[in-house]
């Protein structure tokens, strides 16, 4: 009996001594490791990124259920063996409690060990490639998955008298989802895949596969380049006169980024691609966004901006909702199955992947106001990642 006592009052005793250690713990700033490329060929999308998180933070404040909020942006010139060490840095050195970011598939997947290890939340803002939320349970992702926009555009393009189509994919993970999750629909629904071409990530050239296309003329192309990369690809298509051939380009979004779409000139106009962010968006939600972004970087968000606005917000929330507690199994699980609307629509976090669920929508570029615009036509609601390994 007085043992039971004993044991009992040494609990409460413990309790009572940690309760000033467990205040400070919670008072103390949260750090977020912002790792984005800012140098070499992917700079535009790290830039959009690390913009998107600075304005959320300029509109929403920087203290949240009691926590300062402290992002560290680091450039990992999209090279995955820069994340891992820089990554490893932010969590010894710097002591973040969150990593976020990743603009290429490779270096989301090169940190995935990392926040395993740590046991600390690894947000993807922008790569895109199906496995990535398998590669670590601490993996929560914002932006999107090639295969949710490339099987709808695959069945668009066979219901809307397009028979052959040439592919060119940058030949890497995320290019090659598109390619297979395309593939797969476009012929099921009676298409034919007439050339299939891959281009390396760094410093592609499109020339020679687009001299073939205008001999060959199939009825369209189906394109993936990642964000940054559209706007030399569509300067190549104009300039060997493609866009006067009857040659269509197809694909998922990412060629006809925002961010660029306005300067590619009318050879882009008549694009159709499947996304799930144009900045044409019709929501009030979205016309504040790019408002808010136009004033703060004069220049128009791209859905790689949304990716990273999206993810800021997703680790508020669930901060909110921990009142602060910040370890990475509290937040993780905080994030499944959190929902919102973001500036691309209804968006929320699927419990059982960590993957994001969204509209997809298909675009037509278009001119409006005089300014090149994805305008939305057809929306796919709540579509899952089609590409998850079936358990
Ligand atoms: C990726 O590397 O996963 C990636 C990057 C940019 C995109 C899409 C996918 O636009």
């Amino acid at each position: 009996m007085l043992t039971k006592y004993l044991v009992r009052l040494m609990a409460a005793l413990c309790i009572l001594l940690a309760q000033p250690l467990l205040a400070a713990a919670a008072d103390e700033p949260l750090k977020i490791g912002l790792i984005v490329p800012l140098t070499g060929g992917q700079a535009s999308t790290g830039k959009q990124l690390a913009n998107a998180v600075t304005l959320y933070m300029s509109e929403t404040g920087d203290v949240v259920a009691g926590r300062k909020i402290e992002v560290i942006v680091r450039d990992d010139g999209a090279n995955p063996e820069n994340t891992k060490r820089i990554a490893q840095e932010l969590i010894v050195n710097d002591k973040v409690g969150i990593i976020a970011g990743f603009g290429i598939t490779p270096t989301a997947l090169a940190a995935a060990p990392l926040a395993t290890q740590a046991r600390i939340p690894e947000i993807v803002m922008l790569a895109g490639t199906s496995i990535i939320t398998e590669r670590s349970p601490y993996i929560v992702r914002t932006s999107f998955t090639l295969a949710q926009s490339s099987v709808i555009i695959g069945d668009w393009a066979a219901k809307n008298g397009i028979r052959k189509v040439a592919t060119l994919t940058t030949d890497y993970a995320p290019g090659n989802d598109a390619l297979q999750f395309f593939k797969a629909r476009f012929v099921a629904g009676g298409g034919e895949i007439v050339d299939e071409v891959k281009v390396p990530l760094v410093n592609p050239d499109f020339a020679p596969f687009l001299q073939r296309m205008k001999d060959a003329k199939p009825d369209a192309l189906f394109v993936f380049v990642p964000g940054g990369q559209g706007g030399n690809f569509m300067k190549q298509f104009a300039e060997r006169g493609l866009d006067k051939s009857g040659i269509r380009i197809i694909g998922p979004g990412d060629v006809m980024d925002d961010d660029l779409l306005d300067n590619m000139g009318d050879a882009a106009l008549g694009t159709v691609t499947a996304h799930m962010y144009s900045a044409a968006h019709k929501s009030a939600k979205n016309i504040a966004f790019v408002a808010a972004y136009r004033k703060m970087f004069g220049s128009r968000p791209g859905f790689v901006a949304v990716g990273g606005y999206d993810g800021i917000h997703l680790i508020y929330q669930a901060l909110k909702k921990t009142a602060g507690k910040s370890d990475g199994d509290t937040l993780v699980e905080a994030m499944k199955g959190m929902a919102w609307e973001s500036p691309r629509g209804p968006v929320s976090i699927d419990p059982e992947t960590r993957d994001i669920v969204q509209n997809i929508y298909i675009r037509k570029v278009e001119k409006v106001d005089g300014e090149l615009y994805n305008v939305e036509f057809a929306t796919f609601e709540a579509v899952k990642d089609p590409g998850k390994t079936p358990k």
